[in-house]
């Protein structure tokens, strides 16, 4: 059999790493500044980590949700005190795409209407609501284009106030920082405006902070900068620092009933035991405290680099756009420097890098820029 081929692959095949560091299969040694899209949170392969999951493993890997499981509960309680989302509730899942999935139908259960507002540039996953709400017609089959979406502007206020008039918005959803779409930060007016205006109309609003959350930003959710708090908040990659688990926290003023949700594998033993791991080691290390420290550094340092147009981002979620298509750069990081990056389209640079990474080694990055650009 051979595989279903999707991926545009660099021909590059890592087989170990440690923190920030990923080795090849030839050796070679790399500088993780994508963070495997995000997903790395605490660093490749932490011993306090691997030794969780290890302990876990040999006592039970996996049991169905039909019985009694603390862990589940343990992650609730570290990630209600760790987030300041204490009074929320919690329905694990798999993927970014089935936590938005699932908060779609928990507003839509709640409230009876299914329309969903996103915003342009948005990126929310590939399953059927998921991607009908992702503003890239290229990625959504006509299965998935049946869904009642409206895609209105960023930060485009107005247009959401006459869209919600109507009263059949079930929900809106919004990134915490749309990262696909170009590391866009959302105004923080628009936010508080989108916080009053979807109580007031009995819509729901939903913070997808599947890329920008758990700490990332330097803050554990990017919408706590506007200091507000969405109805529903979705969780991913950076929850299990590579294990699938997801998340959907929920208002204690959504009900719940049996039946409503469900998952065969969403919260299991291994799945809890990665998720323990991520938020002790998160706050034993003040990983969100060096996101917002090493994020304004590498901001400030990457300001004053050639041929750079904007950067743009928030902690450890950063874009560098250029006035050129970025792609030869990227790939000469790569084979010449050995530093992994990200991209949103053309011309932006998506700098995602684990939250301990340090200063010397965004000097690193930096200086390879710098060599890059003179040869560019
Ligand atoms: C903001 C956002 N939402 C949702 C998703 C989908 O997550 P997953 O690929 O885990 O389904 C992504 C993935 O890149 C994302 O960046």
């Amino acid at each position: 059999m051979n595989l279903f081929d999707v991926y545009p692959l660099f021909d590059i095949e890592p087989v170990k790493a440690h923190l920030t560091t990923i080795w090849d299969k030839e050796g070679k040694e790399y500088l993780d500044f994508y963070g495997g899209h995000a997903v790395i949170s605490i660093g490749h392969s932490h011993p306090h980590y691997i030794d969780t999951i290890t302990k876990q493993l040999n006592k039970i890997g996996f049991y169905s949700n039909s019985v009694k499981n603390h862990l589940q509960l343990d992650v609730a309680d570290k990630l209600g005190k760790l987030s300041g989302y204490e009074d929320y509730n919690l329905f694990f899942c798999n993927s970014g795409a089935e936590a938005n999935e699932n908060a779609f139908k928990i507003a839509s259960f709640s409230n009876k209407r299914n329309k969903i507002i996103a915003f342009k540039q948005s990126f929310h996953g590939r399953t059927s609501g998921a991607v009908a709400v992702t503003d890239n017609p290229a990625i959504v089959a006509p299965y998935n284009a049946l869904h009642n979406i409206q895609f209105l502007p960023w930060n485009d206020i107005s247009a959401v106030e006459q869209a919600l008039r109507k009263g059949d918005v079930a929900a809106v959803i919004i990134e915490g920082i749309q990262g696909v779409g170009g590391i866009n930060v959302p105004d923080k007016d628009f936010l508080k405006s989108l916080e009053t205006l979807t109580k007031q109309y009995g819509t729901f609003l939903i913070l997808d902070e599947i890329q920008s959350g758990y700490g990332r930003s330097g803050k554990f959710f990017a919408h706590q900068y506007a200091g507000i708090r969405p109805d529903i908040i979705t969780v991913a990659k950076g929850m299990g620092n590579g294990f699938p688990v997801a998340g959907v926290l929920i208002s204690p003023a959504i009900g719940a009933s049996y039946g409503m949700l469900g998952t065969t594998f969403g919260g299991n033993h291994l799945a809890c035991a990665a998720a323990i791991a991520v938020l002790d080691i998160i706050k034993k290390e003040s990983l969100i405290q060096n996101a917002a420290t090493v994020g304004d550094y590498l901001m400030k340092e990457a300001a004053g680099l050639k041929k750079i147009k904007e950067v743009r981002g928030l902690g450890l979620m950063v874009g560098l756009e250029f006035q050129m298509p970025i792609a030869e750069i990227r790939k000469k990081l790569l084979f010449e420097k050995g530093i992994f990056t990200g991209y949103s389209g053309k011309n932006v640079i998506r700098l995602l890098p684990p939250l301990c990474i340090s200063k010397s080694e965004v000097d690193r990055l930096i200086s390879s820029l710098k060599i890059v650009l003179e040869n560019s």
